[in-house]
């Protein structure tokens, strides 16, 4: 039940100062940090994290949004984590992501518009869709020395 989610904030979102805020929202949740690291993706690394998207039609303007800037990276923990990051995440379209979800609320705009300037659509951030992504991506972006187990004052609310 206890599960830990990858988490990226995309270069749109480092670039707009908006990391202390999104971290704040996670925290505020009573989800934990376990891994963090700052990273500057290139071409071969999107790749590899964004395998099973390479061939679509979108990727090369994924490819450009994740490659603009560094990225932070985060792996966060908490009750079935997976679930909790990504409603809070909302959908993948800003335009139509739920308002009260991070890019619902930082983020505006709609696939229409992105593709009408033939760019990728900036989202803001990423978030595992399941156990198995989670596994693979958090051992993609984190070594085991980098994961760290702690105490928040949160556990006294979540194990007793
Ligand atoms: S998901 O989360 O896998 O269900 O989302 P999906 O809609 O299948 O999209 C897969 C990832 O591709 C990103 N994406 C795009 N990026 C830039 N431009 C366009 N047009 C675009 N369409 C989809 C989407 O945000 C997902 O990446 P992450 O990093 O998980 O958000």
């Amino acid at each position: 039940m206890i599960e830990r989610s990858l988490v990226l904030l995309k270069p749109d979102a480092v670039q707009r100062g908006f990391m202390g805020e999104i971290i704040m929202r996670f925290e505020r949740a009573g989800l934990k940090i376990v891994g963090t690291k700052m990273v500057w993706v290139d071409k071969d690394f999107a790749k590899k994290h964004y395998a099973e998207h390479v061939e679509k039609a979108f990727y090369k303007g994924l490819e450009k949004v994740i490659t603009h800037g560094p990225v932070l990276a985060l792996a966060i923990e908490g009750v079935e984590a997976i679930a909790t990051v990504r409603k809070m995440v909302g959908g993948t379209e800003p335009k139509s992501a739920a308002p009260g979800t991070i890019r619902g609320d930082y983020a505006h705009v709609s696939y229409g518009y992105a593709d009408k300037q033939g760019i990728g659509i900036k989202n803001l951030i990423h978030a595992s869709a399941n156990t198995e992504d989670a596994k693979k991506e958090i051992s993609l972006w984190f070594k085991a020395e980098e994961m760290h187990s702690y105490k928040t004052v949160h556990d006294i609310h979540i194990l007793e």
